[in-house]
C-alpha cells in the first residue's frame, strides 16, 4: 500500500470510536461469533453474501448439523450440498463452497489457511470475505469492503462518486486498509458489519444513535439520503424501424413475426431495414430508405400505386427506445399470396381484437380507424 494514501487517510480515532461503539451496542451472540472456528466462520460468511442474518440462522444450523465438520463436508456428494442450501438462493455459492471444501482438505490438510491471500485464492472467497474470515478466525488485520461498508464510507467521508466505479472502489479500498486499528481487528470488522447493517442503513438511516454522525460528512451536509451516489443511468438506446403499411380498399397487409424475439409470435407489419439519415418534422431521426426497394418489397403483394411517409412514432421498451417510421403503401391492383404463409389482409374492422403489439395496434387504429367504421356503417 502506497505510504502516502495511507498517511493520509490514517485515522486512529475512527476505529477506536468504533470499536467502542461495537463492544457497547453490537451483535455479540451471532452463532459465527466467539468463536475461532474458521470451518464456522468461513460457511456464515459465504452464507451471509446477499443474504441478511435472519435469513442465514436456520440455515447455518441446519447444515452444520448435516455436515459437522470441513471433512464432511468435502466428502458429500454436491447433490447433498445442493439440497440443503435449497432456498437460500444464489446456487454458485454451495457449488463453490463444495469445491472449497475439497481444496482445503487437498492442499492444506482441511485447516484454512489465515492469510487472506491465499483464502482469497480459493473458490467462492473473494478479498472482502478473505479478509473477514481472516480478522475473525486469526486475528489478522486485513479490510473487508462490502455493500454495507460502501454505504458507510460513502456517508462518513461524503465521497460523491458512484462507489461501483473502478476508482472510486479503488480509494475506498485504501480508505479501508488505512483505517485498520492495530489492535482489536475482530470488533472493529463486525462493527463495520454492525453499523451498516443495524444504524447507517440505506433507506432509514438511524443518525441520533451514530457514533459516526460527529464526524459524518454526509450528516453535515444533510446528504444522508443523497449517498452513496447512485448507480448512473445508462442512456436508453434507441433503434429505428421502417414499418410498411400495405393497404388495400379496408384491408392491411400483416405479417407474423418469428416466434422468438420482442412480440414473438405476434402479428405485425412488415419491416425495411434501414438507417438514419434525416430528422422529421419533430425533430427524430427517421430511416432512409429507397423508394426503388420498397417497391421491391412490396412487389410480392401487388403493384404499388403510391407511397407515402407518415409521422414518427415512439415507443419506449424497458431498454430501448423504437421509433417506428411507417410508410403507407397504396396498391394498384393486389396479387395473390402464394407461398407466403406468414402474410395475411387484416380487414380494419377486425384490427381492435387481433393479436397485435399495443403500439402496432394503437397505430393501425388510428390511420385506419375510419376505414374500419366506414366498413361497419356499410354492413
Ligand atoms: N455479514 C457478513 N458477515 C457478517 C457477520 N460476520 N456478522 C453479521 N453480518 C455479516
Amino acid at each position: 500500500m502506497n505510504r502516502g494514501i495511507l498517511l493520509q487517510y490514517h485515522d486512529p480515532t475512527f476505529s477506536a470510536a468504533l470499536i467502542s461503539w461495537q463492544k457497547q451496542h453490537g451483535r455479540h451472540t451471532l452463532p459465527w461469533q466467539n468463536t475461532r472456528d474458521a470451518y464456522k466462520i468461513w460457511l456464515s460468511e459465504i452464507m451471509l453474501q446477499q443474504t441478511q442474518v435472519s435469513a442465514v440462522l436456520g440455515y447455518f444450523a441446519r447444515f452444520l448439523e448435516r455436515f459437522p465438520t470441513l471433512q464432511d463436508l468435502a466428502a458429500a456428494p454436491v447433490e447433498d450440498v445442493m439440497a440443503q442450501w435449497s432456498g437460500l438462493g444464489y446456487y454458485t455459492r454451495a457449488r463453490n463452497l463444495h469445491k472449497c471444501a475439497q481444496r482445503v482438505v487437498a492442499e492444506y490438510g482441511g485447516i484454512f489457511p489465515s492469510d487472506p491471500a491465499l483464502l482469497a485464492d480459493l473458490p467462492g472467497i473473494g478479498r472482502s470475505t478473505a479478509a473477514a474470515i481472516a480478522a475473525f478466525s486469526s486475528g489478522r488485520r486485513a479490510a473487508i469492503m462490502d455493500g454495507n461498508v460502501k454505504r458507510v464510507f460513502a456517508r462518513v467521508f461524503g465521497v460523491d462518486s458512484y462507489p461501483g466505479e473502478r476508482k472510486t472502489e479503488e480509494a475506498m479500498w485504501a480508505r479501508a486498509e488505512a483505517l485498520l486499528p492495530q489492535e482489536g481487528i475482530e470488533p472493529y470488522t463486525q462493527g463495520l458489519m454492525d453499523m451498516g447493517a443495524t444504524l447507517c442503513t440505506r433507506s432509514s438511516p438511524d443518525c441520533t444513535r451514530c457514533p459516526m454522525q460527529p464526524r459524518c460528512v454526509a450528516f453535515a451536509t444533510q446528504r444522508v439520503k443523497d449517498l452513496p451516489v447512485r448507480k448512473p443511468k445508462k442512456a436508453t438506446p434507441e433503434k429505428h424501424a421502417t414499418m410498411l403499411l400495405i393497404v388495400d380498399r379496408d384491408e392491411v397487409l400483416l405479417e407474423q413475426r418469428p416466434a422468438s424475439g420482442i412480440w414473438g409470435g405476434l402479428l405485425s407489419l412488415p419491416e425495411l431495414d434501414g438507417h438514419n439519415a434525416a430528422d422529421d418534422d419533430d425533430g427524430a431521426a427517421v430511416p432512409d430508405v429507397d423508394p426503388a426497394a420498397v417497391a421491391a418489397a412490396a412487389s410480392p403483394f401487388g403493384a404499388v400505386e403510391s407511397q407515402e411517409r407518415l409521422k414518427t412514432v415512439t415507443h419506449v421498451f424497458t431498454h430501448y427506445k423504437l421509433h417506428i417510421a411507417p410508410l403507407l403503401i397504396t396498391l394498384s391492383k393486389r396479387a395473390a399470396l402464394a407461398g407466403e404463409p406468414h402474410y395475411s389482409w387484416l380487414p380494419a374492422a377486425a384490427l381492435a381484437e387481433a393479436a397485435l403489439p399495443a403500439p402496432i395496434k394503437k397505430l393501425l387504429l388510428e390511420l385506419l380507424g375510419d376505414r374500419a367504421q366506414a366498413q361497419t356503417r356499410m354492413f
